[in-house]
């Protein structure tokens, strides 16, 4: 016999009530214009995000405390951003989503005191803060408190900085200031059509400078995946963009106290890749795609590429190497041959240091034919750019292993985790070329006067450029002076990144003590 239905109590029903409300958020109408647009709600987000079941909300029934333009009369339970905790692959997450149909997501003072309560919680037990942004900004009804609002969560974005990791999915309107905390936090995904990032968007940017410019070409995912380097991953919809934030936080540690998770693989850390022996091409001009050299020695063939639209000519990303997360930092041959410029620069010293931050190993796959000349860059300030690059890497006390490929020349071969700036392991296949500048370029500077003064300058020329390969375009003088820890065969490579990161798997190592350091910004 089925138990009679007991009516609620009066205070269970209250409660009911509320959380039903509260689950609509800005309500029916609103959530279906969400869903035309081609978004999901927040809720549908955070679910999506977390492992079923395990996400715990925290301040639901928040609400504004404005009483300006007929506001009081306007209360929406949770005022516009669902904050809480939960977890990812089982290991503990914040998260903060907004929700666009209450008020356009627009922060208010209550919404950001929500915001700021779970990022002091999540820098107090150590775990990852994620933001799923989708809001309109500023909430305009209340003015000051707002941009107060804004304020305390730089503050708490900056204060988390290389504490616990912080990711920041854009999946709507980010504008105005609101860009502010995004861009401070570590990671930036966007989703392609639906959202967008801009400090002015194209109404002002006309009536100031008279550009007309789309809100996609001005701020848009492909823009800033490609073109300004703010964005780090895109995805063309909210399902994929949150299946990366998963994946992206599989690669690091909950703080900067632990060490990223090992992933246990069935992929032999000792195994040889015999294709290495034939993958770099022996005449150093032809260019070839180091993401094969890459893949060929991670486990199971896996890169999870991190800004891969910026700066192709060097290429940056997570793997595992043995089972052990790794940040890997490549130059690629098969864009602009691989040269480092200021943009390359800029997105290896930052991707170095995030590493650095969370214990992340960096591996560095050198072949690199120096810094690229020109005005352009020059006055870009690449002398400038360049130091980050070479000030991350100094800096960085995780364990660093190196492998020159083939070019390394010039101020590159120091910048590029060289042993004389820390590295722990330097290798070199046999087709390394570690000199000051390429062979035809030196033997132009050194024997200009001989070449010219030749009976025949072209032959005396090849003979000086085949004198000057054998003595320096060849990895054994670095060899020699210990530079080079061991010449490896290529087949071997995985198994030697292997046995060194296992090494070096507790290697401590510190700065001199020190307020911060001041890298050249
Ligand atoms: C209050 C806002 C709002 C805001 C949107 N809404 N933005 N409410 N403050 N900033 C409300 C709208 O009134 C509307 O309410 C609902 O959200 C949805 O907005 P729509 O305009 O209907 O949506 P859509 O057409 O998709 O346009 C989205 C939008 C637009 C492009 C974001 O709303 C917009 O331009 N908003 C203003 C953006 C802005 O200028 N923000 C301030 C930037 S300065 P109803 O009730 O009709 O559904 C800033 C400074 C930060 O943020 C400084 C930090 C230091």
């Amino acid at each position: 016999m089925s138990t009679p239905h007991k009516p609620a109590s009066a205070t269970i029903a209250r409660l009911d009530e509320m959380n039903q409300r509260a689950l609509l958020g800005g309500g029916e109408a609103r959530i279906k214009k969400q869903h035309e647009g081609g978004k999901l709600t927040a809720r549908e987000r955070v679910d999506l995000l977390l492992d079923p079941g395990s996400f715990i909300e925290i301040g639901r029934f928040v609400t504004h405390r404005c009483t300006d333009f007929g506001m009081e009369q306007q209360k929406v339970l949770g005022d516009g951003v669902i904050t809480g905790h939960g977890t990812v692959d089982g290991r503990k997450v914040f998260v903060f989503a907004q929700d666009f149909t209450v008020f356009g997501g627009s922060l208010s003072g209550a919404y950001a005191q929500k915001i700021c309560k779970l990022m002091e919680l999540a820098m107090k037990v150590g775990a990852p803060v994620i933001g799923l942004n989708d809001s309109g900004g500023a909430r305009i009804q209340e003015g000051v408190e707002s941009l107060a609002g804004y304020a305390d969560i730089f503050l708490r974005n900056t204060l988390a900085s290389g504490v616990v990791p912080q990711i920041s999915a854009i999946m709507g309107p980010c504008a105005g200031g609101a860009v502010y905390s995004p861009s401070i936090t570590d990671f930036i995904l966007m989703v392609e059509g639906t959202s967008y990032m801009f400090i002015t968007g194209p109404e002002v940017i006309k009536a100031v400078t008279h550009e007309e410019v789309t809100k996609e070409d001005l701020g848009g995912a492909t823009a800033h995946a490609s073109k300004s380097g703010v964005c780090h991953l895109t995805s063309p919809d909210d399902r994929a963009c949150i299946a990366q934030v998963r994946e992206l936080i599989s690669y690091m540690p909950s703080n900067n106290q632990e060490d990223p998770p090992f992933k246990a693989t069935q992929d032999p850390p000792q195994r040889e890749v015999p294709e290495l022996d034939t993958m770099i091409p022996l005449e150093s001009n032809r260019p070839y795609d180091v993401k094969d050299v890459v893949r060929a020695v991670v486990d199971d063939g896996h890169l999870f590429e991190v800004a891969e639209q910026y700066a192709a000519n060097i290429v940056v990303g997570f793997a595992h190497i043995g089972g052990r997360s790794v940040g890997v930092v490549a130059n690629q041959p098969a864009v602009l041959a691989g040269v480092l410029d200021i943009d390359a620069s800029k997105k290896a010293a930052r991707f170095v240091r995030f590493c650095d931050c969370f214990n992340i190993p960096l591996v560095t796959f050198v072949d690199v034919p120096g810094f690229l000349p020109g005005t352009d860059q020059e006055y870009g300030g690449i002398i400038t750019h360049g130091a980050k690059l070479l000030f991350a890497f100094a800096e960085a006390t995780v364990p660093k292993v190196t492998v020159i490929l083939r070019k390394a020349y010039g101020g590159a071969y120091d910048v590029m985790a060289s042993k004389h700036i820390r590295a722990d392991v330097n290798l070199a296949f046999p087709t390394a070329e570690i000199a000051v500048m390429g062979p035809d370029g030196a033997v132009n500077i050194v024997r200009r006067k001989e070449i010219d003064s030749a009976a025949d300058p072209i032959a005396a020329r090849a003979e000086f450029v085949a004198d000057y390969k054998e003595k320096f375009a060849n990895p054994y003088k670095a060899a020699e002076l210990g530079f080079i820890d061991e010449v490896i065969y290529p087949r071997t490579l995985r198994a030697r990144l292997s046995s060194a990161l296992e090494m070096l798997k507790n290697k401590r190592d510190v700065n001199p003590p020190k307020k911060h350091s001041n890298i050249p910004l």
